[in-house]
């Protein structure tokens, strides 16, 4: 979900609007705002799209200079306009947005009934502002019933909220990200930079326990027991140019082709060819001497990127595991001091990883984060943090985070291997120079791309296969994933060995496979790819030029003949747009697939 607040001079509403639309890949079943106007507190809220609301807002009773936004992915209760935040006590007194999951909110809502308080919506947030007119009833001055109110929640949360006869703007946060942007006089309030970007670059990150109340003169940063905390505002260097859609159709076709840049900037003075060796900012060689074993941690997308950097890890000579994140509490494999965990996550938000990486911690072991939002929760928690730098993302379906999550892995397993085994591993001479020029590489496949054709020619099928060998499979894992996600289509990886031990029995001529060859045992993942085509299925084949495979392909995705930790991220770069083309002929709304969100604070 997504939270906006602004507080200072001009009409609050616009920026409100702007920013739900900014937040808008953080969910979207439904908006809506609340502007101080005078008299009171005005809301108007939605079930639908922020331009559903847009066309709703035209009331003059949402003119002020305070207001509060908010864009939700639903938890608790379906998307009704009742559900949508912000919510009120019912009277035009208080008005409160919030994110994440308040725990013990059924007890407080009996509690506030029996005091006479009724409710309307199905949601856990409603009790926040009932329990701030609740101390306001008991005398309490604003601020304190504000936090009175956040003393008795349990859970998580990122609030914002607006009571009636004063600009001002009280803010708390504990577990769900808040950020504050800063601009003269102007104040903005936010679950994440992109929403504000267009009005300033100044941010603070808010952290766990902080309580804020933004007035017009200033902002005011304190602790849950209100005593004073410094704060100090930070530049982003994310430019708002980045966060819009340029000459793209979607975001996500954006995103797809800013991959050269981004790769170019997740390597920058990190390796140096001549040197042979892999450098990261922070971790001095010798870093990870002790280092026995690593998890990585990690859910959707960000997994199979953690896969993909466990193979490499292996490959390397480093023992690693990958877990999904959201099953590391029921099935973690022991970790003691020499484990290095690693949580993978573009938002460093997603709850099921932070909690993975708690639990780690908790259990002793040393953690590091790959990111690629500095002042995220993941990475203010983890021990180390290492950036993707990969730039603002947000098409909900991950792309070029992924390609710049698996490449820093790639790294990082070298600079492992080098500091375990305490010898330079010999795959890096291949390696190095292929990374150099990786960021070209994926420009001419960009540009020469047959993904569209091939999208067309097999848009009817009944499902859509992908599989790979090595470091192929996460490749072949996260290809099926982007194609289900934006097509509804169904789609499934598999390890291409497997496909004989039972999903064969699902191949027919209309289930077309596209094989992966990555220069691990690719005459194995041919005749995997034969056996399906002599069931019928046509096969595409994704792999260099002058490879074998072209011959008994149907039909052939080119990719550049590298090093093998690098071309499966060739190959994701072709199904990226094979999926994008076939969901663009199928019209569905690609930045923002059904029921999914970009990032789940919940568990
Ligand atoms: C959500 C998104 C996925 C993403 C996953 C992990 O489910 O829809 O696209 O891969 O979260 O997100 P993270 O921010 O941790 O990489």
């Amino acid at each position: 979900c997504g939270i906006i607040g602004h507080v200072g001079d001009g009409n609050a509403l616009e920026t409100l609007l702007t920013g739900l639309e900014n937040l808008e890949y953080r969910g979207y079943d439904s908006a809506g705002v609340a502007v101080q106007n005078g008299s009171g507190i005005a809301v108007q809220k939605r079930s639908g799209k922020v331009d559903e609301l847009k066309d709703a807002v035209t009331d003059e009773s949402l003119e002020g200079e305070v207001g509060i936004g908010h864009t939700r992915w639903s938890t608790h209760g379906p998307p009704t306009d009742e559900n949508a935040h912000p919510h009120t006590d019912g009277t035009t007194d208080v008005a409160v947005v919030h994110n994440g999951i308040i725990e013990n909110y059924a007890e407080l809502k009996s509690w506030l009934r029996e005091r006479g308080h009724e409710f309307t919506s199905d949601t856990d947030t409603e009790v926040i502002p009932h329990l701030i007119q609740y101390y306001l009833d008991r005398g309490l001055d604003n601020e304190a019933a504000f936090r009175r109110a956040i003393d008795e929640l349990e859970g998580s949360y990122a609030v914002a909220a607006m009571l009636s006869g004063e600009h001002v703007l009280y803010a708390a946060r504990k577990g769900s990200p808040l950020v504050v942007g800063i601009e003269d006089d102007e104040f903005f309030l936010a679950s994440d930079v992109p929403a504000f970007l267009e009005y300033t670059d100044s941010v603070v990150y808010l952290e766990d326990g902080d309580v804020v109340v933004v007035e017009e003169d200033g902002i005011e940063f304190t602790n849950l027991e209100g005593e004073p905390i410094d704060r100090t505002p930070e530049t982003v260097d994310w430019d708002p140019e980045q966060a819009g859609k340029g000459e793209y159709d979607h975001f996500m076709l954006k995103e797809i082709h800013e991959q050269p840049t981004s790769l170019a900037q997740a390597i920058e003075g990190r390796i140096d060819p001549e040197a042979e060796r892999i450098s990261l900012e922070g971790f001095d060689p010798g870093t990870f001497e002790g280092v026995d074993s690593v998890q990585l941690v990690a859910c959707g997308t960000s997994y199979h990127a953690a896969l993909y950097g466990s193979l490499a890890l292996n490959s390397a000579g480093v023992q690693a595991t990958a877990l999904l994140a959201n099953e590391y509490s029921v099935a973690a494999p022991p970790v003691d001091d020499d484990t290095l965990v690693i949580a993978v996550s573009q938002s460093g938000e997603t709850a099921d990883t932070l909690s993975a990486l708690r639990r780690a911690k908790r259990h002793g072991a040393d953690t590091l984060t790959v990111t690629n939002v500095v002042g995220s929760t993941a990475a203010r928690e983890a021990d180390d943090a290492l950036f993707i730098r990969a730039g603002p993302e947000i098409g909900v379906a991950a792309t070029k985070t992924f390609s710049s999550q698996a490449v820093m892995l790639v790294l990082l397993a070298q600079r492992i291997a080098d500091d375990t085994r305490g010898e330079v591993p010999a795959d890096l001479e291949s390696l190095l120079p292929d990374l150099a020029r990786m960021p070209e590489g994926i420009d001419d496949l960009l540009e020469t791309s047959e993904a569209d054709a091939v999208a067309r020619h097999y848009l009817d099928s009944e499902a859509f296969f992908f599989i790979g060998r090595g470091l192929g499979f996460p490749v072949a894992l996260e290809g099926a994933l982007k194609f289900k996600e934006i097509t509804y289509e169904h789609a499934e990886g598999f390890a291409s060995g497997e496909l004989k031990h039972g999903p064969l029995a699902l191949v027919t001529p209309e289930t077309p496979v596209f094989a992966i060859f990555t220069g691990e045992e690719d005459e194995k993942t041919l005749k995997n790819a034969e056996e399906a085509q002599t069931r019928g299925a046509p096969v595409i084949a994704v792999c260099p030029a002058d490879h074998r495979a072209v011959e008994v392909a149907d039909d052939h995705l080119e990719i550049p003949d590298v090093d093998s930790d690098l071309a499966g991220l060739f190959a994701n770069v072709q199904l990226q747009l094979v999926s994008y083309y076939a969901a663009d002929l199928l019209g569905r709304p690609i930045d923002k697939p059904r029921n999914l969100a970009k990032s789940v604070t919940v568990e």
